[in-house]
């Protein structure tokens, strides 16, 4: 398969992820070099076979992805991945602390060619993580090796937690979708780099910066720059999982016209006259708030509102993550002279 002719439409199959036919039949799709999507309990996921250059060159250009910016390797249990990596000592305290579950782990690179240099974007690191949804663990399984695997969207677009939302960003252009329902946590995985002596925390996610400093004993340090000139962290520019609406980040007040999104009930002045107003947890849960966040935000999209006022969240837990990806979302667009580099 060449990038030229990954880029032929493709007739995409929706295959129920509750019939195991349909497991076997995504694994043997990607065993073929095709892409599938299937559930994570973060986001939804893009997966091509990790060892196949073809495959994965496949999926940069099924997503519109730059190939500079590399992808997390999947694989069905910690010992799997830990034959593709290097683990120090904080790395296998946090792997058999938090895998399966939404931590991605950065350690230098030692599997051979299970993971290609493609995939890897050339660097002597890779990032592992260990899913711990239960038909991501199924497709992995039934495939055996390690599967590469970005959010299931167009490159620049929100992640999606469901089918449909895969489909609408990939449908023509990828082999299947695996659909095994919403995914329960809703924003990507945290990415720590344990390469080094203190590990740096590259994205915040699913897995609460508290928890891992609690797991460690020790604080750990935030990556600062955003910079695709930062080689630690390729591919991590300001703007990201945007939708096409402006965001307005700690509104105060709704603005005519405007859309609200809003957290445990907060109804700043001006909500009345909201062109629609979203709740992401009228009980004030972060982890519902997550969960809500990519369906929330595509949903006020999708309304038409040129512009979404968005009210403070608390900053703790999962709050970095939300905050997080709403900076991202809300960040200035890039020129069409300066092409994004987005995940
Ligand atoms: O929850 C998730 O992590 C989802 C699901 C599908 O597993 N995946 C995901 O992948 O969010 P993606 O490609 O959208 O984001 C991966 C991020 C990118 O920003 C990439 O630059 C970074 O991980 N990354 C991957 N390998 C890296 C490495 N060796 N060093 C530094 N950053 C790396
Ligand atoms: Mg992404």
């Amino acid at each position: 398969m060449t990038t030229a002719a990954s880029l032929l439409p493709r007739d995409t199959r929706l295959l129920p992820a509750n019939r195991p036919a349909a497991v076997a039949e995504a694994a043997r799709l990607l065993a073929g070099g095709g892409l599938v999507a299937f559930p994570t309990e973060t986001v939804y996921g893009l997966g091509a076979d990790a060892a196949n250059p073809a495959a994965v060159a496949a999926l940069y250009a099924a997503k519109g992805r730059p190939a500079f910016n590399p992808l997390i390797a999947h694989t069905s249990d910690a010992a799997a991945a830990r034959r593709l990596g290097t683990f120090n000592r904080a790395a296998t305290l946090l792997a058999e602390r938090f895998w399966p579950g939404p931590l991605t782990l950065v350690v230098p690179y030692g599997g051979g060619n299970g993971v290609c240099e493609l995939a890897r974007a050339g660097l002597g690191t890779v990032g592992l993580r260990v899913p711990s949804h239960p038909d991501a663990t199924a497709l992995l399984k039934a495939f055996g090796g390690a599967v590469v695997a970005p959010s299931a969207n167009r490159s620049g677009h929100v992640s999606p937690t469901s089918a449909a939302h895969v489909m609408t960003d990939l449908s023509g252009r990828i082999d299947a979708v695996l659909d095994g329902g919403p995914s329960p946590v809703g924003v990507e995985s945290t990415i720590l780099d344990v390469t080094g002596e203190i590990p740096l925390l590259l994205r915040p996610g699913g897995l609460a910066r508290e928890d891992i400093e609690a797991a460690l004993g020790q604080a750990i340090a935030r990556a600062g720059s955003h910079d695709a000139a930062a080689p630690i962290a390729p591919g991590r520019l300001a703007s990201h999982y945007a939708p096409r609406a402006l965001l307005r980040l700690d509104a105060q007040q709704v603005e005519a016209g405007e859309a609200l999104l809003t957290f445990a009930g907060a109804r700043p002045p001006g909500t009345e006259h909201a062109a629609a107003v979203l709740d992401l947890s009228p009980s004030g849960s972060l982890t519902e708030a997550a969960a809500r966040l990519y369906g929330a935000l595509r949903s006020l999209d999708a309304s038409g509102v040129p512009s979404i006022a968005v009210a403070p969240l608390p900053p703790a837990g999962l709050g970095e993550a939300i905050a997080d990806r709403l900076a991202r979302a809300a960040a200035p667009r890039p020129a069409p002279s300066q092409p994004e580099i987005p995940q």
